[in-house]
């Protein structure tokens, strides 16, 4: 069980930084503020991956196969949301991080029922990690995510696309 949660939790971690970089490369230059916003979840997400990087090796866990395919697939969902202007970009943040900040839940919930003191930290990093995923989500909507286009379809289609994505990194 831990194996799977650290495993799937680097991949996404992996996602998350490429999906701001993505939006970056086409957002970053449109305004200061708007800069600044996506540096900052950038830079947590950095953090976060280097996290379970750490975690990867302390509990001698393999990665994902499709750690690549994360990185790839993160990067060209940042952009494509990004490419359907700023608002979209916030769906995609919102679809994301409620999926994530979900997943992290459901992970704490079952690393509770364990006392073991070996796993303090492990909690420790997923509860920092959810709480921040929490902070991104409130800052999509804030910056109009539910005000995009097609927010209904976009949000449900790319909370779904992240759950068959947790699903296959524990698993591959
Ligand atoms: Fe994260
Ligand atoms: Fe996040």
């Amino acid at each position: 069980m831990i194996d799977q949660f650290i495993r799937v939790n680097q991949a996404g971690e992996t996602a998350a930084v490429t999906i701001y970089k993505g939006q970056m490369a086409i957002l970053g230059r449109q305004t200061p503020e708007l800069k600044t916003l996506l540096a900052h979840m950038r830079d947590q997400e950095m953090v976060h991956l280097e996290l379970m990087d750490q975690l990867i090796v302390d509990f001698k866990v393999r990665p994902t196969l499709l750690q690549p395919l994360a990185a790839v697939g993160g990067y060209m969902l940042g952009v494509t949301s990004a490419l359907l202007g700023v608002k979209s970009a916030m769906t995609c943040t919102e679809a994301v991080e409620t999926r994530i900040g979900g997943h992290y839940d459901d992970q704490l919930r079952d690393l509770y029922q364990l006392k073991y003191k070996e796993l303090d930290e492990l909690k420790g990093t997923i509860a920092k990690c959810r709480d921040e995923e929490l902070e991104h989500l409130d800052t999509a909507v804030e910056n109009g995510s539910q005000l995009a286009p097609l927010y209904k379809l976009q949000f449900e289609l790319i909370k779904g696309g992240c759950g068959v994505a947790i699903w296959l990194c524990e698993r591959i």
